[in-house]
């Protein structure tokens, strides 16, 4: 059955000149028809350059978002309108504005788990791949960092010499993993590396033998030499890692880190949308385009 719905969006792809972008957080059998599966980093990089004329986005809305301002000239669908990100909606621009007159001389970088709106009164955008980087690599020295105090923290401790605000926000999934699910992941798989996201708790990172993004924790998962894991992000990762090497074992550093907004697309939705009787079309308005565009921008230009 899925295997035939599978051949279906196969077949409309080409019809109908579709590309399907995919965030890794996505079940298998999407990622097995997309055309490109990364983190966020990864897919702002390929939305910019794809060529076809609809490009579906399989993950949540700010990524929808994204591709649409990388890619203004294409018929860009969300392949749930219901899936949004918790964290990128937990900001508003009003709020922003406000806390930016008390930090005049501080450069405003955004997660990109924003919405499209609040990224237009930010300097830059980074992701979780990308913020080291891009922060090392910012002029100033004062940063404000907006909205995940967890990655903030985490970002702040690597560049000792610059000076980080942070606010109050973060990612609902992983921030309520704690050290106790660590400690009972440790002890029952005492020989395990522990490899996270750094959108956890700092007491959780700190414990970590690896922090990145969800393809970097994949990324070092395959190549290292160790034989099991446990995996302190959205528990996908945790069935494509044991998909792509049965050699090696994966423990979830707790069931309960599951992600509704991105679980809530299914294969049926990506069929629906190659049909074109689901999915929402993104559109913006052109001051949020631009606004948000220079912010995405630099973050490739840096990133
Ligand atoms: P990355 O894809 O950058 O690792 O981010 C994870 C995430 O939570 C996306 O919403
Ligand atoms: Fe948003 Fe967290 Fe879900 Fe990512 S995992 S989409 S940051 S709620």
């Amino acid at each position: 059955m899925i295997k035939d719905i599978q051949q279906e969006i196969i077949r409309l792809k080409k019809e109908k000149d579709i590309c399907i972008l995919a965030h890794c957080y996505q079940t298998p059998e999407i990622l097995e028809v997309a055309d490109f599966v990364g983190d966020s980093f990864a897919l702002s990089v390929e939305a910019s350059k794809v060529h076809n004329k609809t490009v579906i986005m399989c993950g949540v809305r700010f990524m929808a978002e994204t591709v649409k301002i990388l890619s203004p000239d294409k018929k860009v669908i969300l392949s749930n309108p219901d899936a949004g990100c918790p964290m990128a909606e937990m900001m508003d621009k009003e709020v922003i504005e406000q806390v930016k007159q008390q930090y005049p001389d501080y450069t405003v970088v955004a997660y990109i788990n924003t919405t499209s709106e609040l990224k237009t009164v930010c300097d830059v955008c980074v992701t979780s791949s990308s913020a080291l980087k891009i922060c090392k690599k910012l002029e100033s020295d004062n940063i404000l960092f907006i909205p995940d105090c967890n990655l903030g923290n985490w970002i702040s401790k690597q560049l000792p010499d610059k000076n980080f605000k942070l606010l109050n926000g973060g990612c609902p999934t992983h921030a309520k993993l704690g050290k106790e699910d660590v400690m009972k992941a440790k002890s029952a798989h005492p020989d395990a590396l522990f490899l996270v996201h750094p959108e956890c708790v700092p007491e959780v990172v700190e414990l970590a033998d690896y922090v990145g993004s969800t393809t970097g924790i994949m990324d070092y998962a395959k190549q290292s030499d160790a034989k099991e894991f446990i995996i302190g992000t959205e528990n996908s990762i945790v069935t494509h890692l044991q998909l792509s090497c049965p050699d090696k074992m994966f423990y979830p550093l707790s069931k309960d880190c599951v992600c509704h907004n991105m679980k809530a697309t299914t294969i049926v939705d990506v069929l629906n949308c190659c049909k074109g009787t689901f999915g929402e079309e993104i559109t913006l308005d052109d001051n949020i385009y631009v606004g948000a565009k220079r912010c995405i921008d630099k973050m490739i230009e840096l990133g």
